[in-house]
């Protein structure tokens, strides 16, 4: 295990509150701000586009960290292309396959918006989406293999779910997408970072958040694309382009085709640091502490009366309600009452989130940084809050 304290004075923010909110972002490290105030202060210049020494080091820099997140995931940096999030990432993937009438994109009842929405909205070009029934947080049992057929070109699926916490077998979706001939993207937004990941070569398409468990700055995500041929340019403009007239133009090969315009250099400069942080750490270390944490939320508020808690054991994602109480008025109290930060709501996964409660959850999400003090401290407000109802 990795020194807590010593963990925690990388990032000032922890001192002034309780936050259990890094499934929607993680607070960001000194490494990752020092790195992008030294770009502002030392050397900012454009990226790819200049022949002087600050926008060489601005190249340079932004370029590391490709390959810093290639080495993290075991691929060639040059299959990955910078996003401004997972969002964004899915969306090059919607937009660049050249989809025929009757294509099939299969996916499960346990997505979060951006991996719902980009397939919802190709219907209207004649795509067909599937929509594989959720049990218990879990992909139903054999439902994707049912799902998958010959006209199924993607399966797009989440590695763990944004609302639960629950893991995907992904790896074994892999297997029935490629034995089907299609394809499979991965939604990696709660789980890179947190935990080991499958062998990234495994999948199509990764959707890569920076600013979650990477630790990276907002605005910063990838996608790695297994064989860059299989999509096409969504956007188009500078950066991108080997050579242009009039009536033509020739792309550059990926990453730089999928790249167009000035991307988020501070940014992506401040999450390579970040990434090393992680490294250092080591994700198993990581996953094995936040689970530890995740268990003691569970265990505490699992045991309170007028508390329903809806993830499983050892989810890190815990989502819950108090009795009579709407999601977002126990969200405030806590805030109010202990300076505790959680998400509540729909958590941008409506359908699922629908399913445990029409008016939505209160949803504690840990990180690396979080203590057992922290979970305690929760368990205790929420016991609190949950008393005073039930005598009010
Ligand atoms: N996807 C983020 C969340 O689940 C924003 O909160």
């Amino acid at each position: 295990m990795y020194d807590l304290a010593a963990l925690r004075e990388e990032f000032p923010v922890l001192s002034t509150c309780i936050y259990l909110d890094s499934a929607a972002t993680s607070q960001t490290p000194r490494c990752a701000v020092e790195a992008m105030n030294a770009y502002f202060f030392e050397y900012a210049a454009n990226h790819g586009r200049g022949a002087f020494r600050l926008a060489r080091r601005t190249t340079e820099e932004y370029e590391r960290t490709r390959e810093h997140l290639g080495e993290f995931l075991g691929i060639p940096a040059d299959h990955l292309v910078f996003s401004r999030n997972t969002t964004e990432a899915i969306n090059l993937v919607a937009r660049g396959i050249c989809w025929e009438k009757g294509d099939e994109v299969v996916t499960t009842a346990l997505e979060h918006h951006a991996n719902l929405l980009p397939w919802l909205a190709l219907r209207e070009r004649g795509v067909r989406v599937k929509v594989v029934p959720q049990e218990g947080g879990y992909v139903q049992e054999g439902g994707i293999q049912e799902a998958v057929g010959r006209a199924t070109r993607l399966v797009a699926v989440n590695h763990v779910t944004n609302v639960l916490g629950t893991v995907i077998p992904v790896e074994e979706y892999a297997q029935v997408a490629h034995d089907a001939g299609a394809a499979i993207l991965v939604d990696a937004a709660q789980s890179i970072g947190h935990m080991p990941m499958p062998r990234t070569d495994l999948f199509d398409y990764l959707a890569i958040p920076g600013h979650k468990g990477l630790l990276g700055p907002q605005g910063t995500g990838a996608l790695y694309i297994a064989d860059p041929d299989t999509l096409a340019a969504s956007c188009y403009g500078g950066g991108m382009v080997a050579d242009v007239s009039h009536d033509q133009f020739t792309l550059l090969p990926c990453p730089a085709r999928f790249e167009p315009g000035t991307p988020n250099i501070p940014g992506v400069i401040g999450l390579g640091p970040a990434i090393g942080l992680v490294k250092a750490l080591g994700v198993g270390a990581i996953h094995r502490h936040e689970r530890e944490v995740g268990e003691r939320i569970h265990a505490g508020l699992s045991a309170m009366p007028g508390v329903t808690v809806y993830s499983p054991l050892g989810s890190t994602v815990i989502s819950f309600n108090v009795a009579g109480m709407a999601p977002d008025f126990v969200a405030v109290l806590l805030d109010q009452k202990a300076g505790i930060c959680v998400r509540s709501g729909m958590h941008c996964a409506q359908p699922l989130t629908q399913s445990l409660d029409p008016r939505g959850t209160v949803r504690a999400s840990v990180g690396c940084y979080t203590t057992n003090d922290e979970a305690d401290a929760l368990v205790r407000a929420v016991g609190e809050i949950a008393r005073e109802k039930a005598t009010a």
